[in-house]
């Protein structure tokens, strides 16, 4: 069967990550996550000084770009894909409401997107991979095979990262995680470089109502129909 790239795209905290990572393993596909490269890069300002109160150090940030190495390792047990800064695992940390406040403003960084996009093409050379982000199927991968646009309403994406931190132990403010879904949308759409928007040529899938199940169908049903042309 002929092997394709798959572009998901689209607002935070839609389940893209998880969609995209079950869809992988279900075909027997490599997932990357671009999110948790620009994560990367937020954590690295912030253990390397380069955030002061609110304003990131855009001009030391440029320069240190060249420091900055994001690969991505399977986890021995789960298979998962684990995001790794320089070499060390920062899979957890990247995940942390700290480093979700200074995502964006670096995401709209031009020369951090270059460079991303860049890395991003490098581990798309081999097809048969799934890749989730914002700009996958308009800049990364305009040729991509399939393209999915994800969306769901503010509220139920909330609450999704809501149920997810408190999973995990932490003890989250629902309105501080709605502010934040909110400002990242208005940041990830008008930003001038890559903003985020549906390719033309994408399906769109809203799974505000959509069970995993439902959505893992929908996913499979698409690619199948493609895969079989
Ligand atoms: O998907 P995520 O929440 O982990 O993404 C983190 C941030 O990175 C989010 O603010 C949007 C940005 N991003 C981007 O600009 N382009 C991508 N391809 C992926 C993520």
């Amino acid at each position: 069967m002929k092997k394709i790239v798959i572009a998901i795209d689209g607002f935070s905290s839609c389940g893209k990550s998880t969609m995209a990572k079950a869809l992988a393993r279900n075909i027997g596909y490599l997932y990357f996550d671009s999110g948790a490269m620009y994560r990367a890069v937020a954590l690295y300002c912030m253990q390397n000084g380069l955030i002061e109160g609110e304003q990131i150090n855009c001009d030391a940030l440029r320069e240190r770009m060249k420091e900055i190495h994001i690969t991505f390792e399977a986890d021995p047990g789960t298979k998962d894909s684990i995001t790794f800064l320089n070499g060390v695992n920062v899979e957890r940390e990247i995940r942390s409401l700290e480093v979700s406040k200074f995502v964006s403003p670096i995401a709209a960084l031009d020369f951090v997107r270059s460079e991303m996009v860049k890395q991003q093409r490098e581990m798309g050379k081999q097809k048969g991979i799934v890749m989730d982000g914002r700009d996958i199927g308009t800049t990364v991968f305009p040729d991509a095979e399939m393209k999915v646009f994800v969306t769901a309403s503010a509220e139920v994406r909330a609450q999704r990262r809501y149920d997810e931190l408190t999973a995990r132990g932490d003890t989250p403010d629902f309105n501080e995680i709605l502010e934040n879904v909110l400002q990242r949308d208005h940041i990830d759409q008008t930003r001038e470089v890559s903003p985020l928007k549906k390719a033309d040529d994408a399906l769109l899938l809203d799974n505000s109502n959509l069970t995993r199940e439902e959505q893992m169908q929908w996913l499979i049903d698409r690619y199948n129909e493609l895969v079989s042309e």
